[in-house]
């Protein structure tokens, strides 16, 4: 039997604009999702058979590792809210390839679970996916993914991927604070509907090819993201949330927020630094980044959605050894 686990991500800045080249930095939270293999004589998913279409991410990674021949009964525990932005297909896309390395007797390799993860992804979500949900999952921490790291950051690899018109890189490096202080934490606040990142995707696809506002939409969130990097980096963290609120505006623009992430950000905002939707939007999850985690949480509660506090650092993927 092998057990992997990976977890889930907030992304602070840059969701969306990352699809097409621009800088976004994300976090791994302190939940994520678990998966357990053990041999048998057919795949089977929770004690169903394995559907293609039901699991796009675990049948493409059985494929791409060529085991289709060796069944396995896949076990997959999750603390993430469903389809809610926190990167649960990407964790799950993570620990599978880690459980699935060990499984073969090859070593635990986190950027080659975050490749193969990330490759899984793209082919789930109508093969437009960027790294940031599988490279986060997979190394912990703070993360930043771009086109062009412009001397931002370290590389620590490099993910492509097959579009149409071409091949799209992105460099992924670690984000290094150098702040003596606690950091504030972070309270993901779930509005009760499911986001489908692969929908909300091509809807921004379509949104920008026809108008030229909605583009610099997305330039303005990779400036956004830059400004948010520079305050990280120096522990500014009023001027993080600062750039939180101001990347929240632009999403609006994009028409990704709903009636409900607005309620729950107007909510929270007296008792935080920054807040904004997190991930695809269109449903799914906002968060804040607060000294004040309690009263971020309640106020979530008393708003109709459910609450989730996380530090600002959490560990990645990893085996868990018997
Ligand atoms: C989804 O968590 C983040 C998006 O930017 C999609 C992606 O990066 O592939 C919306």
């Amino acid at each position: 039997m092998v057990s992997a686990y990976a977890p889930g991500k907030a992304i602070l800045f840059g969701e969306h604009a990352v699809v097409y080249g621009h800088p976004a930095i994300a976090v791994a939270i302190s939940k994520g999702v678990t998966v357990t293999l053990s041999k048998s004589d057919s795949w089977s998913v929770e004690n169903r058979p394995l559907s293609p279409s039901r699991h796009p991410h675990i049948n493409w990674l059985i494929e791409k590792n060529c085991v289709t021949d060796k069944p396995m009964s896949i076990k997959i525990s999750s603390g993430l809210f469903p389809a809610a932005g926190q990167g649960s297909s990407a964790a799950l896309s993570v620990a599978m390839q880690l459980a699935l390395s060990r499984s073969e007797g090859l070593p635990s390799n986190p950027i080659e679970a975050a490749l193969f993860a990330h490759q899984a992804e793209a082919h789930a979500q109508s093969g437009l996916a960027s790294p940031t949900d599988t490279a986060t999952s997979s190394m912990g921490g703070c993360v930043v993914v771009s086109n062009d790291l412009k001397g931002t950051a370290e590389r620590t690899f490099q993910a492509t991927l097959e579009v149409p018109g071409g091949t799209r890189r992105w460099d992924v490096g670690p984000v290094s604070l150098q702040t003596e202080e606690e950091p504030p934490v972070l309270v993901l606040g779930y509005s009760g509907t499911p986001s489908q990142t692969g929908k909300m995707v091509s809807m921004v696809a379509a949104l920008i090819s026809g108008d030229e506002d909605r583009k610099r939409d997305l330039d303005s969130i990779g400036e956004l993201t830059l400004m948010g990097l520079v305050a990280l980096r120096s522990g500014a963290w009023e001027a993080v949330g600062m750039t939180m609120d101001a990347c929240h505006d632009k999403l609006r623009s994009l028409a990704l927020s709903t009636p409900m992430l607005e309620n729950l950000i107007s909510a929270v905002r007296p008792h935080s630094l920054g807040a904004k939707l997190t991930g695809s939007g269109g449903g799914g999850c906002m968060m804040a980044l607060t000294y004040d985690a309690d009263r971020v949480a309640q106020s979530i509660e008393m708003a109709g959605g459910k609450a989730m506090i996380t530090p600002f650092f959490s560990d990645g993927a990893r085996i868990i050894e018997p």
